[in-house]
C-alpha cells in the first residue's frame, strides 16, 4: 500500500513537472546577478533578443562585460544594427564550459541567431569555435576579417545543462554583414522579408492574390503580420484552393493587424483584434490570449501559437505562427478535434539543428540525461526556486514511477 502511494506521488510529481512547458529560463534575471554585464543585459532587452533567448530551448549566450560593450557602443550603430551584432553572440546550441573544451577535432561551426532570423545571407551568421592550444577557446564569425583580436572564452556565468549556457567572452564578435546598415522598416519589402524567413508560401499567396499593397501600404501607420509557417500552409493548401478569390484575399488579410504590436505588447494584452480583412459587419477578428510566455491567437475555429519573430521594429512586426488562422466568416466550426500538436518548441529546436552546426558529431556529448548532469540540475533548482526543470528531472521521476509500477505488479 505504501508503495502504491509513493508511486502515485511520483507520478503526480512527474506530471506536474512535465506540464510546465513554458520557458524555464529568463536571461534578464540570470544576467542581473552579474552587474558587470548590465549593459549587455540592457541591450538584450531593448533589441527584444531577450525574448528570443527565453523562448528557445537549447541556447548559448556569449556575454561581454560593460567595458567590452562601451567599445561597441562607441561606434554609434543604430539599434537594428546593434541587434544584428548582438544576435551573433547567441548560438542555437548548448556550449557550457565543459563542452567548449571537448570540441571534436578542436573546431566546430555553429549557427547564431543572426543566421536563424534570416537577416544574414550565405554563411554569415555562423560562428567558428576553436579549442586552441593552452586550453583557450576562440570564437570567430565565419565571415569576419581575421585582423582584429579574436574573442576568447573567459568564464562561465550561468549554466543549465543542456538548456542554456551564459558565458563571458573577451570582446564582441562582429562581421561586415552584421555591421551593414539595415533598411528602415518602412522601406522593407514585406513579402520578400517573409519569403526569406520561413513564410515563403504565405508570401507567394499574397503576391499571387495581388494584395501585397494592402500590406505594404499599412506599414507606415503600424502593422503586425502573423504569417503561418510553410509547414502549416502545406496542410491547408487544399482548403485554400476551395475558397473563392474574395475568400482567398480575406483569408490573407485576416493575418494582418493594422496596428504595431511588439511581442511584449501581445504578451501583456488579451483581447479582440481587428484585422486588415475587417470591413463593416464582416468582423474578421480574433482573440489574443497569453499562456505563460506563449502568445496564442484564437479564432472560433483554431488556436495558433507564435513560434518566432521575423521582425519587431516599430512600426512593423512580423511573427511566425504554427497554424493558419481560420475566420468563422469563411470556415465552419472545427471538424472532430485533431490530434494534439507537438509543442512548437521541439519544432524550433529541430529547426535550429537543421540550420547547421551539428556536423561535428557532438551527439555523443549532446543533450541527454547523464546522471551527473541531473545532479547538477538539482543543485540549480535549490539555488533558484522559481526555475522549473522539465526535461531530465521529469524523465527521471517518470522512470522511477515505472520502476515502482513494475515492482507492484
Ligand atoms: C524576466 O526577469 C525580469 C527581471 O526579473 C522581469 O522584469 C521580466 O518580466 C522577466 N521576463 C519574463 C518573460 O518572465
Ligand atoms: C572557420 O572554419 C572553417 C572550417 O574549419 C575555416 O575554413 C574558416 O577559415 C574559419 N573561419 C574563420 C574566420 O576562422
Ligand atoms: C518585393 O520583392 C518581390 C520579389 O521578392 C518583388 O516581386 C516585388 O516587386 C517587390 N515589391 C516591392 C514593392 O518592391
Ligand atoms: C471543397 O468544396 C467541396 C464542395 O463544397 C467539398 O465537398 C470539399 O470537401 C471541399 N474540399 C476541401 C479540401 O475542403
Amino acid at each position: 500500500m505504501e508503495l502504491r502511494i509513493s508511486f502515485l506521488l511520483l507520478a503526480a510529481a512527474a506530471a506536474a513537472l512535465s506540464s510546465t512547458t513554458t520557458n524555464a529560463h529568463n536571461i534578464t534575471r540570470m544576467l542581473a546577478k552579474h552587474p558587470s554585464f548590465s549593459t549587455f543585459n540592457h541591450y538584450l532587452t531593448v533589441t527584444h533578443l531577450a525574448g528570443e533567448i527565453n523562448r528557445r530551448r537549447t541556447i548559448t549566450v556569449c556575454a561581454v562585460d560593460n567595458a567590452g560593450m562601451s567599445d561597441l557602443l562607441a561606434k554609434h550603430y543604430p539599434l537594428p544594427t546593434l541587434k544584428n551584432i548582438l544576435s551573433l553572440h547567441i548560438f542555437a546550441d548548448y556550449f557550457g564550459a565543459k563542452k567548449l573544451h571537448q570540441i571534436t577535432k578542436g573546431s566546430t561551426t555553429t549557427s547564431s541567431l543572426f543566421q536563424a532570423t534570416g537577416e544574414a545571407a550565405g554563411t554569415s551568421g555562423y560562428v567558428n569555435i576553436t579549442d586552441m592550444k593552452g586550453g583557450k577557446v576562440g570564437f570567430a564569425p565565419v565571415d569576419s576579417d581575421s585582423d582584429g583580436p579574436m574573442a576568447t572564452f573567459v568564464k562561465s556565468l550561468e549554466e543549465l545543462p543542456y538548456d542554456i549556457a551564459v558565458i563571458q567572452i573577451s570582446n564582441t564578435l562582429t562581421s561586415p554583414e552584421a555591421e551593414a546598415p539595415t533598411a528602415a522598416p518602412t522601406d522593407l519589402n514585406v513579402t520578400s522579408l517573409m519569403a526569406k524567413q520561413g513564410c515563403q508560401t504565405f508570401s507567394d499567396m499574397i503576391v499571387s492574390q495581388g494584395v501585397q499593397s494592402t500590406f505594404s501600404d499599412s506599414v507606415q501607420g503600424g502593422l503586425t503580420i502573423f504569417c503561418p509557417s510553410d509547414e502549416a500552409l502545406d496542410d491547408f493548401r487544399p482548403r485554400y484552393k476551395n475558397l473563392t478569390a474574395d475568400g482567398k484575399s480575406s483569408l490573407l488579410l485576416y493575418h494582418g493587424v493594422p496596428v504595431y504590436n511588439s511581442l511584449g505588447m501581445l504578451r501583456s494584452s488579451n483581447g479582440l483584434m481587428n484585422t486588415l480583412a475587417t470591413e463593416g459587419t464582416k468582423k474578421f477578428d480574433f482573440t489574443v490570449q497569453n499562456d505563460g510566455d506563449d502568445v496564442k491567437l484564437k479564432t472560433k475555429i483554431v488556436t495558433a501559437t507564435i513560434t518566432g519573430t521575423l521582425i519587431d521594429e516599430d512600426p512593423l512586426a512580423v511573427f511566425k505562427i504554427d497554424e493558419v488562422l481560420l475566420p468563422k466568416e469563411l470556415f465552419k466550426a472545427a471538424p472532430p478535434a485533431p490530434a494534439p500538436k507537438p509543442a512548437p518548441k521541439s519544432k524550433s529546436k529541430s529547426k535550429g539543428a537543421a540550420a547547421g552546426g551539428d556536423e561535428d558529431g557532438e551527439e555523443a556529448d549532446g543533450p541527454g540525461p547523464a546522471s551527473d548532469d541531473l545532479a547538477a540540475a538539482d543543485e540549480d533548482d535549490s539555488n533558484d526556486g522559481e526555475r522549473v526543470r522539465t526535461g531530465g528531472v521529469a524523465a527521471l521521476c517518470f522512470s522511477l514511477a515505472l520502476g515502482f509500477l513494475a515492482y507492484i505488479c
